[in-house]
């Protein structure tokens, strides 16, 4: 990757949080010139980046060239790509090697990859040295839009994901969408589900842009993808400035269609279902539940479940094993004091919460129409 001397102005978001503010730059061709992006961040400390072995082969070499322009020294840790990494033992390991590089509180680390790689890099982050700076530079849409913003960090117990760890606000996100060219086709289809998730919680306007750009969004269009990921970005910049840590409610509604795709995930396997796939089908089932209860009514189904198939989503839940769902969704970290809470659709753009839904009703929103 060469530098370019031509690269746009970035379209920035700011992440308002007292003294945890940072900035979010988002330009095509940010990447190739990551050196201007940090120079403030990185001069004089060095750097650790943190990377796995799908993106590591075409960004690393790039990225640990532009860090070096300001870093005293520039180290890399590489784990496998997916989601196993995000475990006790692969944590276990890279704060071992933290520590036989001799890693000090000077020493920032860099988030190279995409949701796995993020919430990993950034639980190291959070713990070592009881804290080190941190930036994250997604590669996935889902990263882009999301897991790169707001500082959820983590990783997974065996049967609960997500389960262990910390809120841990980056320094800065930087955000090249022209990386997305690399990513594979299913994971780029999975990211538009947090996209469109964006526009079914709390921006119509979003949800018919979306709608109308279907065939520029299928085709990867530059223009069209730096719009919808700092659109996607000011809409999580202004729910984290509202509710950091998902006390007050705003956060929550992040979970829309979660708590059924994370149940989808881990009764079928990480491996079956990507995270977008099993939250778009999470959706189609949150809202038929909505619909149940008479918050919504069947054209906001269909117009919901049109949109997630022109973009090549799915939208039928798997026809076995709904028992173990619905046992997996009681067991979601959004159960409190024992109750279930679920983020149900009101209309194109708002969202309510349901505490305790009866097992029936949850049996039935898993029905495919
Ligand atoms: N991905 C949900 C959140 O950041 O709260």
């Amino acid at each position: 990757m060469k530098e370019s001397p031509l690269v746009p102005a970035a379209n920035n978001v700011h992440v308002s949080l007292n003294e945890r503010s940072y900035e979010i730059e988002i330009a095509c061709g940010r990447l190739r010139s990551l050196s201007n992006a940090l120079a403030d961040l990185i001069k004089g400390n060095s750097a650790v980046v943190v990377t796995d072995t799908n993106v590591g082969p075409i960004y690393l070499d790039h990225v640990r060239q532009q860090l070096s322009v300001n870093a005293t020294k520039v180290e890399t840790l590489t784990v496998e790509a997916g989601e196993q990494s995000k475990s006790v033992n692969v944590c276990d390991s890279l704060w071992q090697q933290l520590d036989e590089l001799g890693t000090d509180r000077n020493t920032t680390i860099v988030a190279l990859g995409g949701g796995v790689v993020g919430d990993l890099a950034g639980f190291i982050a959070a713990t070592y040295a009881r804290g080190l700076d941190f930036i994250q530079v997604p590669t996935s849409l889902l990263a882009q839009v999301d897991s790169s913003v707001g500082g959820k960090v983590g990783i997974n117990l065996p049967h609960s994901k997500n389960m262990v760890g910390a809120f841990w606000q980056p320094k800065r996100v930087v955000i090249d969408p022209e990386v997305l060219d690399t990513l594979d086709e299913s994971n780029y289809i999975a990211g538009m589900a947090e996209v469109v998730k964006y526009g079914l919680i709390m921006d119509a306007e979003l949800f018919e842009f979306i709608e109308q750009n279907v065939a520029r969004i299928l085709a990867r269009d530059h223009d069209i993808l730096g719009r919808l990921i700092a659109w996607c970005c000011r809409c999580k910049a202004a729910i984290v400035k509202e509710d950091e840590r998902e006390s007050s409610g705003a956060r929550a509604t992040l979970n829309y269609g979660h708590t059924y795709g994370h149940a989808i995930e881990s009764v079928f396997g990480y491996g079956e279902f990507l995270h977008g796939q099993a939250i778009s089908i999470g959706m189609v089932c949150a809202a038929r539940l909505g619909k149940q209860l008479g918050m919504v009514d069947q054209s906001f189904c269909d117009r919901q479940r049109a949109l997630f198939q022109s973009l090549g989503l799915p939208v039928r839940c798997p026809e076995t094993r709904h028992d173990e769902l619905i046992a997996a969704m009681q067991r979601d970290k959004k159960v409190v004091s024992g109750q279930l809470k679920l983020i149900l659709p009101k209309g194109i753009g708002t969202v309510a919460f349901l505490r305790a839904p009866a097992d029936s009703e949850i049996f039935k929103s898993l029905i495919n129409d």
